[in-house]
């Protein structure tokens, strides 16, 4: 009898670390490594915030908590959504985990039988597929290429469902690509789905304050209220207050599901740091300007990487609308054989080579799921962004 569950069997390790783990073996041998596989702001947390979880150190709020999140962060949430999103969501709609990723979890498991569809549009963050089938599930992925700026268009959203689909994954900004969906475009998608009543959307909106230029945020149940009863709203702390360790991440939806979440939380991990909880509370209460500055920062980074990128022969990188990354094709790339003799067949020779050759680390497309291409992340500081992209130019120029 294997001693592992067949379950874990379905997962497949992260390609992501292995990639990661090359970058630090080369490191650790007194290689020039420029890292770009990061999926954090290189921020700090806003002094603000941290110094709200040493005054819950300090203040003794350091016990267990309500299984999913105390009425103060509760109650910050709802203001939040209703702030931000025009949503209304009573305090008994809401749960508070231990960061987006565990919401998105006890979502699923709190939800998944065995032949249920989870359709996931590709490009897609690496987690989702797996933790479908953790929970028992089956993804369904639908391929989102360049040609629709890696967005899946209302006839793709269409043909995915079928009588087994219990859940639309919806994510923008994206990560990987960046791409956002405006307004419009994602009315036709919730026009889609109202004709469909038993799927759920499951929105993960973590990204939703990293945007640029004229790109305006909206989310499913916003611009189709009619889907919020079948709506689960995904959001977090992480990413826009530069908070990816302090792990809060919270969502808002029908209250059975909340229930059921809550449940399966109740029974792994019970509440979130107590003390995160109180500086996630802060962060959405407080000041929130220094968004704007970090975005202004977070866009010159895009635009210098997209040039520098662009410059580069057999790449093509859209510009995306928001996040910290970008997603170029290469197309242009594969078939062709590297300076140091590597033939690149794969996005991900491309990003082996890249790293042995030139000392780039990046994520090959490969891991998630659409190819050829790879994800660059732009949280750090120009200097090392402007290298890499000599450094990657240099490769391409390289390749014959
Ligand atoms: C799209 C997306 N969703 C969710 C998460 C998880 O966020 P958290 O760190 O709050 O668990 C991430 C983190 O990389 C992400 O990129």
């Amino acid at each position: 009898m294997p001693f592992l569950s067949d379950t874990l069997s379905r997962v497949q390790p992260s390609p992501t670390i292995a990639m990661t783990n090359k970058a630090a073996e080369l490191k650790a041998e007194g290689r020039d490594i420029i890292g770009l596989s990061a999926g954090e702001p290189d921020f700090d947390t806003p002094a603000h915030i941290a110094e709200a979880g040493r005054r819950a150190i300090a203040e003794g709020r350091t016990r267990y908590t309500a299984v999913d999140g105390i009425p103060e962060l509760k109650r910050a949430i709802r203001a939040k959504f209703a702030r931000d999103n025009d949503l209304d969501y009573a305090p008994s709609e809401i749960s508070v985990g231990t960061g987006g990723k565990q919401v998105l979890y006890n979502a699923l498991t709190a939800t998944l039988n065995p032949g249920d569809e989870v359709i996931i549009p590709a490009p897609y963050w690496v987690s989702y597929p797996d933790m479908v089938r953790l929970a028992g599930g089956t993804p369904v992925t639908v391929a989102c290429g360049l040609d629709t700026g890696f967005k899946i268009t209302p006839a793709q959203l269409e043909a995915a469902i079928t009588p087994a689909t219990k859940w639309f994954v919806f994510n923008s900004p994206s990560n990987p690509t960046g791409a956002g969906y405006g307004w419009e475009e994602l009315a036709a998608l919730t026009e889609v789905l109202l004709r469909h009543p038993h799927v759920w959307v499951l929105t993960d909106d973590m990204y939703e304050h990293l945007t640029f230029g004229d790109f305006r945020f909206c989310t499913p149940a916003q611009v189709e209220p009619a889907l919020k009863p079948r709506t689960l709203t995904v959001n977090g702390v992480s990413k826009a207050y530069a908070m990816t360790g302090w792990r809060i991440g919270y969502a808002a939806g029908p209250e059975p599901l909340i229930r059921a979440m809550a449940k399966v939380q109740s029974q792994s991990t019970s509440n979130p740091s107590s003390i995160s909880q109180w500086a996630a509370v802060e962060a959405l209460d407080g000041p929130q300007d220094f968004i704007a500055d970090n975005n202004a920062v977070f866009a010159r980074r895009r635009d210098l990487v997209v040039e520098g990128l662009n410059a580069c022969p057999g790449v093509t990188c859209p510009v995306p609308d928001g996040a910290f990354y970008v997603y170029p094709d290469i197309s242009g790339c594969i078939g062709k054989t590297s300076a140091g003799g590597t033939a690149i067949e794969t996005d991900e020779d491309f990003a082996t080579a890249l790293l042995e050759e030139e000392g780039v680390a990046v994520v090959f497309g490969a891991a998630f799921g659409l190819s050829p291409n790879f994800r660059v992340s732009y949280a750090t500081s120009d200097a090392m962004l402007s290298e890499a992209c000599v450094r990657i130019r240099r490769f391409c120029e390289g390749l014959r």
